[in-house]
């Protein structure tokens, strides 16, 4: 059995939502929360289906004038059926954007999640300094830590497993020129990593180009068993466990 870790499965995302969880079943999905919409979508997709479990968040880009209302949905949500964590959330600094409310929402919904006591799934672009920063600063480490699509440098990868946190590795590394990812993946335990898609996006080779379902996991599944020389099948099982510790599936 296959977990993607990590996917977007809304109604925008996909012209036919059903098909592609028909492609994973007897796998599971854990399917990410960005903003208001995306998180209703994830809470009704989990009330629906039992192999889709969900992070709600929102998302560092979109903080909206509603975000009292939105955070007041994910707290409302927080203990349903098969939710099992907050994320994404984090800090995006590749545009311009407004760095305090960032931190500030940030730091919010950490705390909502240490009050509930639920996993944290974390985006991080551009902003990885700050990102480890808060997270130590609020103790976020109480909870299980997920830095989603890891993609910074070997040397921050063992700072954050230090701290007990894993890494969601996804389809990049499938890319050419993700060297820095394979050194990464090649030099950690497997006992850190978790498979994720982020799909639609970030589709890995030898489809990169068109847009990216859960069932491709498989192919970062592959690719980590290359540079690990190891047997595909234990690298799923493996990081099947992985996932199913760090979000208490069950
Ligand atoms: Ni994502």
């Amino acid at each position: 059995m296959l977990i993607d870790s990590h996917c977007h499965l809304s109604n925008k995302d996909y012209d036919d939502v059903q098909q592609i969880i028909k492609n994973m079943q007897d796998n599971i999905m854990i399917v990410s929360g960005a903003d208001a919409n995306s998180n209703i979508d994830v809470v009704n997709l989990c009330s629906k289906y039992s192999n889709i479990y969900g992070v709600l968040g929102i998302h560092p880009t979109e903080i909206t004038e509603n975000i009292e209302k939105d955070l007041q949905y994910i707290e409302k949500h927080i203990n349903d059926k098969h939710i099992v964590g907050i994320g994404e959330i984090g800090l995006d600094y590749h545009y311009e954007c407004d760095k305090e409310l960032q931190k500030e929402i940030f730091i919010r919904q950490i705390r909502l999640a240490l009050k509930y006591q639920k996993p944290i799934v974390i985006h991080t672009r551009d902003a990885i300094q700050d990102t480890y920063d808060i997270l130590k600063s609020e103790n976020a480490y109480q909870v299980n830590v997920t830095i989603h699509c890891f993609s910074e440098s070997l040397e921050m990868a063992k700072l954050f497993i230090k701290e007990g946190a894993k890494l969601g590795i996804g389809g990049i590394l499938t890319f050419k020129n993700a060297k820095k990812m394979c050194e990464v993946v090649q030099n950690i335990d497997l006992k850190h990593i978790l498979l994720e898609t982020d799909s639609p996006y970030l589709t890995p080779e030898p489809f990169r180009g068109t847009k990216n379902e859960p069932k491709n996991v498989y192919l970062v599944a592959k690719k980590i068993a290359e540079l690990k020389n190891m047997e595909i099948e234990d690298v799923i099982n493996i990081t099947t466990k992985n996932s199913i510790a760090q979000f208490d599936l069950c």
